[in-house]
């Protein structure tokens, strides 16, 4: 290799500086040199490098019609696991860079080694590299899974430049990096997983990956903020990003597309960690509504991922806050600012107020919704669990009539909601005993609320009204609605009774 010298590169202005210091002397911006490798006489063009040179010898290149270009439709490499397979757009492509992002214990290196395990079986070259664990520890892992993951080629290093060595010589048609965090690149001075060491190493992984059509699962470990570490610097370089969430100590993970060069980005898949490995969950709906409680609090989403409908359990819990003390806003499964909105509308226009409340919304079983058309769910939840009553169920309307898709169920008209947004939170008759779980399925909702009180439409509403119809739930209260105020008086049934009492 040549000599190589490092020099930091100011992210924002680009200035250069042999010397790292924390304020940029270019721009005067802060924290943002980043160490770089420069080797003399390297290929120019890699990702981040200089641009610095100006006649750089190269010859002209004739351009191309895009008409006239080839387009093979590349065979790809399945994974025989379904949900990723979906998620990739149909398994993976032969030399391409995904990056898998997940915080720790999440389970990328079970799903990466059941990936690879399967392309071993079906005769695939593979090869697992693990800069985190042992052979030994690997193969705990291998052999919990089925398979044939104990025929995985593996290697653990830690050096980059070996690794880069390794897969010249070996030429795999699919390899693992078990994390680009944690590969060190020898010439750079900076700690493995600074953001120097990841632009090095995913690109000079990248450069031997391209030539050598080998296709690589790049895992990495998301910060604490949830982005994937080394500021975005990967994001752009890759091919596809998946993000792998849920909670540790949860069994449900999804799998979703962030960025997808060969495919749709809407896809996600469910998975359930088991004993013996990542499990596909084919019938997430049934898993999610089937324990759903239809107690006050309690409502079900109609929500989308990806393509694919999904029914799920969205619970809140209102309780008054503690004096002197700032209500707290507890979210698991949804955005934090997205609850703010929803209070705020709610306490605007729908005349629940909940700032003097400690509020608590979880989306159950630990699946993350990051749609707003969460935002209906979340409101009668919250609307729900302040009054202390059931949202009507649909006992008594099964079968009702498929029109339109907005209101199901009766009396859509009870209630007559003017209460000039005055906070009803806690209001008399409260008495939670008469209150308890209703009886028949539970309300079904979606939809996107707006600041003025209304509701937006949201995708695919058609679908989510059938999924939620092929699991019994008749009563839906969807966008057709058109106001959150009309969608909690189709809602909440006792909110006359409690008023009058
Ligand atoms: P792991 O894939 O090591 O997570 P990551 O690489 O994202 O850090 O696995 C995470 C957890 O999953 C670990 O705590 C053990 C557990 N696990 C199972 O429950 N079943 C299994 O079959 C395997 C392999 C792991
Ligand atoms: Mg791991």
């Amino acid at each position: 290799m040549a000599r190589s010298t490092t020099v930091h590169v100011c992210s924002a202005c680009a200035h250069e500086t042999p010397r790292w210091a924390g304020q940029c002397p270019g721009c005067g911006e802060w924290n943002t040199l980043v160490e770089e490798a420069r080797s003399a006489g390297r290929r120019g063009g890699r990702g981040g490098g200089a641009l610095g040179g100006t006649a750089r010898g190269g010859a002209a290149v004739a351009p191309v019609r895009l008409g006239a270009v080839e387009a093979t439709e590349v065979a790809r490499l399945p994974t025989a696991i379904g949900e990723l397979d979906r998620v990739l757009g149909g398994g993976i492509v032969p030399g391409s860079l995904v990056l898998i992002g997940g915080s720790p214990g999440i389970g990328k290196s079970t799903l990466t080694t059941m990936a690879v395990a399967n392309l071993t079986g079906a005769g695939r070259r593979t090869l697992y590299v693990s800069a985190e664990e042992s052979p030994a520890q690997i193969k705990l892992r291998a052999e919990r899974l089925r398979g044939a993951a104990l025929d995985i080629p593996v290697i653990a290093e830690t050096d980059l430049g070996a690794v880069l060595a390794t897969l010249e010589r070996e030429r795999p048609d699919v390899c693992v990096i078990d994390s680009v965090q944690t590969l060190h690149a020898a010439e750079l001075t900076g700690a493995p997983g600074s953001v120097g060491q990841v632009r090095e190493v995913a690109g000079e992984i990248m450069r031997v990956a391209k030539q050598h059509r080998i296709a690589v699962l790049l895992v990495g470990h998301v910060t604490k903020e949830g982005a994937l570490a080394g500021p975005r610097v990967l994001e752009h370089l890759v091919d596809c990003v998946l993000q792998f969430e849920g909670e540790r100590e949860r069994t449900y993970r999804t799998l979703r597309a962030l960025k997808n060069r060969f495919g749709s980005t809407n896809e996600a898949g469910v998975f359930e960690m088991r004993g013996d490995g990542l499990v596909e969950v084919l019938d997430a709906s049934a898993r999610f509504v089937g324990e759903a409680t239809h107690a006050p609090g309690s409502v079900v989403l109609c929500a989308m991922e990806g393509s694919r409908p999904l029914l799920v359990e969205v619970q809140a819990l209102v309780s008054p806050a503690q004096e002197l003390v700032p209500p707290r806003r507890v979210v698991s499964g949804i955005d934090r600012n997205r609850l703010a909105l929803v209070l705020a509308v709610l306490a605007r226009h729908g005349g629940v107020a909940t700032g003097s409340a400690d509020v608590f919304v979880n989306v159950v079983g630990g699946v993350r919704v990051d749609e707003p058309g969460a935002d209906l769910a979340v409101a009668l939840a919250v609307a729900s669990a302040a009054r202390g009553v059931a949202l009507r169920g649909g006992a008594a309307t099964v079968g009702d009539g498929r029109d339109g898709g907005a209101l199901r169920g009766r009396g859509a008209g009870m209630g007559d909601g003017r209460d000039g947004g005055a906070p009803d939170l806690f209001a008399a008759g409260e008495g939670d005993g008469a209150d308890g779980p209703a009886p028949g399925p539970p309300l079904a909702c979606f939809g996107e609320l707006g600041l003025t009180g209304e509701l937006r439409t949201v995708a695919h509403p058609e679908r989510r009204i059938a999924e939620a119809a092929k699991f019994g739930l008749s009563t839906i209260v969807g966008p057709d609605a058109r106001t959150l105020r009309a969608a909690l008086r189709a809602a909440l049934p006792g909110r006359r009774r409690q008023q009058a009492a």
